[in-house]
């Protein structure tokens, strides 16, 4: 099965010449799209707001792109925050959800005056003392073993995010009685679902969290937040999930649960990256060797620090080979990169065409959680990454690393070579 592809073999070869293989390839008007359908889904909750969870591609032109559509941003380091400050996100266009945080990040996020996601009860105080408590603020529920979660994320009760439930009631009052007057609530439970009702369901938690929190603790919530987490079908038979589908459901739970209650308006947020960029970004990788043991080998010019998802999940990511779309897949082979390391493998196993040096290989769904998660080990350096233009135009918004770069960080002064 094939998977479409929004650019043809011609454009990819031409843009090959001008910047070396690899690169990441992103798909401006796919972005934009998705980030408008997921915006339609909800579009009946007044206070709906995505915030882009940026770790997934953390590149300021693409934050920039989704903020021209209406979406925050949701940081969780320091770093993460310069983006969303650099293209003019700032305030309660941020929504910082970290874990085991240090105080220097937390400065930053009060600074800006983001919504700040408590990971743990401890970290109240832990706030307090080292930057203040500010008016609003956020808790993340681990629902522990009320919730299955996912291979990705790992089950709940076995995951270090978040309150208990327990917890989670004392950080309320805790809250309370220090001042504080706004209070959000979030979760996140699974990572790459692609079952729409786990999101309703999602929806219902935090609803009845709401109302026993405002029953018992005479506290309003005033937004909850489903997290990320919806999945994209990698896979070509796989569905994407319907997005209508999941707004309507969390309208009906909204409708039946809080409308008409000391809790409406209620917000929703979420803080999707995959379902964002993640089909929108393609690895663009030159063919380089064949080789013939027990098994066959195709050796590719990117390797697993270029995208680490396959080795590091063993994630399947499906593979286009530029000009060969309607050839036969008779081969059967890995295709591998360059790390010493077994697992450097995109594809094992898989039914290709016949691979000749030179082709251009395609790596499908790696705009999300792809050239973020890159590495260095092995002296392996980042590729470029660009930005393929609504007009057609391809602006290079990344340039690839340089040997320069690897050793910018060490001082040879004191070498005596
Ligand atoms: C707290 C938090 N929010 C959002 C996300 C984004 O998840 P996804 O890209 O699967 O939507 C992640 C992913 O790691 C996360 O840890």
């Amino acid at each position: 099965m094939q998977k479409p592809l929004p650019f043809d073999a011609a454009l990819v070869r031409k843009i090959a010449e001008k910047y070396p293989t690899p690169f990441y390839l992103y798909d401006e008007k796919g972005i934009r799209k998705s980030a408008r359908d997921l915006n339609a889904a909800f579009a009946w909750n007044p206070g709906f707001r995505e915030y882009y969870a940026v770790k997934a591609l953390p590149n300021p032109y693409i934050v920039q792109v989704l903020k021209e559509e209406g979406l925050g941003a949701d940081c969780s380091s320091l770093p993460e925050l310069m983006i969303s400050e650099r293209v003019g996100l700032t305030g309660e266009d941020i929504m910082f959800t970290s874990n085991n945080t240090l105080a220097h990040e937390y400065r930053k996020a009060v600074e800006l005056g983001a919504i700040v996601n408590l990971d743990d009860l401890t970290h109240i105080d832990y706030l307090k003392e080292h930057v203040g408590l500010p008016e609003l603020l956020c808790f993340r529920y681990n629902p522990g073993s009320a919730r299955e979660g996912n291979v990705i994320i790992g089950k709940p009760e076995e995951a270090k995010y978040g309150f208990t439930e327990e917890q989670l009631f004392d950080g309320y009052r805790k809250l309370r009685d220090a001042g504080v007057k706004r209070f959000g609530l979030h979760t996140m439970v699974a990572s790459n679902e692609l079952k729409g009702e786990f999101f309703v369901e999602t929806a219902r938690m935090l609803f009845e969290l709401a109302q026993r929190l405002y029953a018992q603790v005479g506290i309003r919530i005033e937004f909850v937040n489903l997290g990320g987490g919806i999945g994209i079908p990698y896979r070509p038979e796989q569905q994407p999930v319907d997005l209508k589908a999941v707004g309507q459901g969390v309208k009906a739970l909204y409708d039946s649960m809080i409308a008409g209650t000391a809790l409406h308006p209620l917000q929703i947020k979420m803080e999707n990256g995959r379902m964002i960029t993640g089909p929108h970004g393609f690895l663009v990788t030159a063919a380089v060797h064949h080789k013939n043991i027990y098994r066959n080998y195709v050796g590719v010019d990117a390797c697993m620090a270029n995208l680490m998802r396959p080795g590091m999940y063993g994630a399947y990511h499906h593979i286009s080979v530029l000009g060969k779309e309607n050839a036969p897949c008779d081969q059967i082979v890995d295709v591998v990169g360059s790390l010493c390391e077994n697992n450097d493998k995109f594809a094992i196993q898989r039914p290709l065409p016949k691979v000749e040096r030179g082709d251009l290989l395609v790596i499908h769904d790696a705009g999300a959680h792809g050239h973020a998660m890159g590495f260095q080990y092995n002296g392996k350096l980042r590729c470029a990454e660009l930005l393929l233009k609504e007009d057609g135009s391809v602006k290079m918004i990344r340039r690839a690393e340089t040997a320069e770069d690897y050793f910018a960080t060490v001082d040879f002064s004191g070498l005596k070579g």
